[in-house]
């Protein structure tokens, strides 16, 4: 019985403004905290992290010991769904994801599901939330099918996704294949955490800037709208946050076409471009520069102010662009939070 705890993130998802914007920071749980990165040690490395639930769960908590946030992000990773769609999965030291087959070379058909790589994410989410305070808003995610797709195809990370392009052009029955088995093994997976406790899930496109208009249409906007719709059928009231990273212009069909709740803008978009653009009463998320944010002193300073300004008649929440960096300040982080939380508009 906690629905009369006020959220003030969860609020603004529904479509309240609120003084102070709530917060929170894409990849808030990570390399930049020393805690995360001792417990990493001590586990081994970021997967080992991801499949223990008691330490997934924890780092998932340690950005909210450290700063009052408003969410906390489920810590996990978009691969997990590759992952159980039967592609090995693993990191390379200082590189980055790795999957194999890579689907340049493998049949989709080649693939033993293993669902049962999705359980242990379940059960972290339990875990935090029978430790969550209750002000703060649960976020589960997972990546959008183009994203996922542009790594299960070149089996790493890619220069302009070119392998997924070329694959789309060359092979368009089985890109299709690839974006409608992730699609629904994505909305079982949101559905499994909504079940477990997260309550809002973000959809990360992270590569959505990269694509033709007709491809944005079909890869981007279709299957994002897909998932939208199957998961408002078995939980209507959860909000889903819909994050084109790259889209631009294309971000106002995006916001129309797909059905989100609410929308991440990336550093590159003009905030105040956003609010004129987009339906009035639409929450928006973002999007100060995670570089301003190393920079700290008056430039960031400068630049949240003009962030909350552009978005100050709107419902918003305060987030970066992307991802914090690695080499980001700790102190730089309070500072930020402290101006967000202190501001009166
Ligand atoms: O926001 C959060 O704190 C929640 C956890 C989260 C992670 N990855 C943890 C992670 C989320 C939401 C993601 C999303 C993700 N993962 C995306 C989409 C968002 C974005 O950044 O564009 C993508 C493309 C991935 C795939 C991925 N995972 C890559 C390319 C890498 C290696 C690059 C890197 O930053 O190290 C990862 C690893 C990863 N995922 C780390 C974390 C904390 C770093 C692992 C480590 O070395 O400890």
């Amino acid at each position: 019985m906690t629905d009369f705890v006020d959220k003030p993130l969860l609020a603004v998802l529904r479509g309240e403004r609120r003084d102070p914007a709530p917060m929170w920071l894409m990849r808030q749980a990570g390399r930049y905290l020393p805690e995360y990165r001792a417990l990493r040690a001590e586990k081994g490395g970021f997967l080992d992290l991801v499949y223990d639930p008691p330490s997934a769960a924890e780092v998932t908590i340690q950005p909210l010991r450290r700063f009052p946030l408003d969410g906390a992000i489920l810590f996990s990773d978009i691969l997990i769904i590759p992952y159980a769609m039967g592609q090995d999965l693993w990191f390379e030291t200082g590189e980055g994801p790795r999957l194999a087959p890579k689907m340049t070379e493998a049949r989709i058909e080649d693939l033993k599901p293993q669902l049962d790589r999705l359980d242990p994410i379940y059960e972290t989410v339990r875990l935090v939330k029978a430790q969550l305070s209750p002000e703060t808003t649960f976020l589960g995610f997972a990546g959008s099918p183009w994203t996922v797709a542009t790594y299960m195809i070149a089996g790493q990370g890619s220069r302009e996704q070119a392998e997924a392009r070329r694959l789309a052009y060359a092979d368009p029955a089985k890109m299709d294949m690839i974006l409608d088995m992730i699609a629904s093994m994505t909305v079982d997976y949101l559905s499994g955490q909504i079940e477990a406790g997260v309550e809002a899930v973000q959809l990360f496109d992270s590569w959505a800037g990269s694509l033709a208009p007709a491809q944005f249409e079909r890869f981007v906007i279709a299957r994002n709208a897909w998932i939208v719709s199957e998961l408002k059928k078995r939980h209507p009231t959860v909000p889903i946050i819909g994050f084109p990273k790259g889209a631009g212009g294309k971000i106002g069909a995006y916001v129309r076409e797909t059905g989100v709740d609410a929308v991440g803008i990336d550093e590159t978009v003009d905030p105040v471009w956003a609010h004129r653009e987009l339906p009035a009463g639409l929450p928006v998320q973002g999007n100060l520069d995670p570089l301003v944010l190393i920079a700290g002193g008056e430039p960031m300073r400068e630049a949240a102010h003009r962030l909350l300004d552009a978005l100050s008649d709107r419902p918003h929440i305060f987030n970066l662009g992307h991802g914090i960096s690695q080499d980001t300040p700790i102190e730089q982080v309070e500072q930020l939070v402290e101006l967000v939380r202190s501001r009166d508009r």
